[in-house]
């Protein structure tokens, strides 16, 4: 099994002082971060895009692009231009989805599938050869600190048979210390958290608490 990876979302963090966050959850030990693109269609939300990450430049830490917009392929270049380490696109949002996992790996990234709670993951049994990454959204996509669904426990466990070992099953959306354990159980090894990282004063040890036993 993969090591588990902790990847913080930005999109909780202080906009204010994004430079500062960004070494902080670093040092804190975190293994990626997690930065959620939206475009105010595809969710009821608009967060920032690739122009404001490329700003803050110097990250040491892997960036997970999770795009949740209508038209992801037009992303494909400037999500390269970051030197992103992995670029994730919703299936709900790609016609061609195949071609477009198989252009992420071409341009050097990590290639993943995002899904929506109600969307089937059996759609996986033909693309799992052209993926590195699935992530099961365990929220409706949009917004931080929502609700964790437990219903997407069994769809997580299903991911896993479907896909393999190899492939990262990440969980995006209240992800917390009270259900990190049985997610890993289920499968998945990138535990995005958001608020359960940013909205306590010692990241380090809300990183750690994170970590299974
Ligand atoms: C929601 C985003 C998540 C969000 C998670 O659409 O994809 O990454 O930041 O936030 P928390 O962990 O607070 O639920
Ligand atoms: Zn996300």
């Amino acid at each position: 099994m993969n090591r588990v990876l902790i990847a913080p979302s930005l999109l909780a963090a202080d906009f204010s002082n994004l430079h500062h966050e960004v070494q902080a959850v670093h040092q804190a030990g975190a293994d990626w971060l997690h930065l959620d693109m939206m475009d105010g269609h595809f969710v009821p939300n608009l967060s920032f895009g690739p122009l404001v990450v490329q700003k803050l430049a110097g990250g040491a830490l892997p960036l997970d692009v999770h795009l949740m917009v209508t038209n992801p392929a037009e992303y494909l270049q400037p999500v390269k231009k970051l030197q992103a380490h992995s670029m994730v696109v919703h299936v709900e949002a790609c016609v061609h989805l195949q071609r477009l996992l198989s252009a992420i790996r071409a341009e050097g990234m990590l290639a993943g599938v995002a899904l929506n709670p109600s969307t089937s993951p059996e759609f996986l049994e033909y693309v799992k050869d052209d993926l590195d990454i699935v992530l099961v959204m365990t929220v409706n996509p949009g917004f931080g600190g929502q609700a964790f669904l437990s219903s997407m426990l069994p769809k997580i466990k299903r991911v896993r048979q479907l896909v393999g070992s190899q492939p990262r099953i990440t969980v995006d959306g209240g992800v917390g210390e009270n259900n990190a354990k049985a997610l890993v159980e289920a499968g998945a090894d990138v535990l995005v958290a958001g608020n359960s990282v940013f909205s306590q004063a010692d990241y380090a040890a809300a990183i750690a608490a994170l970590r299974p036993l």
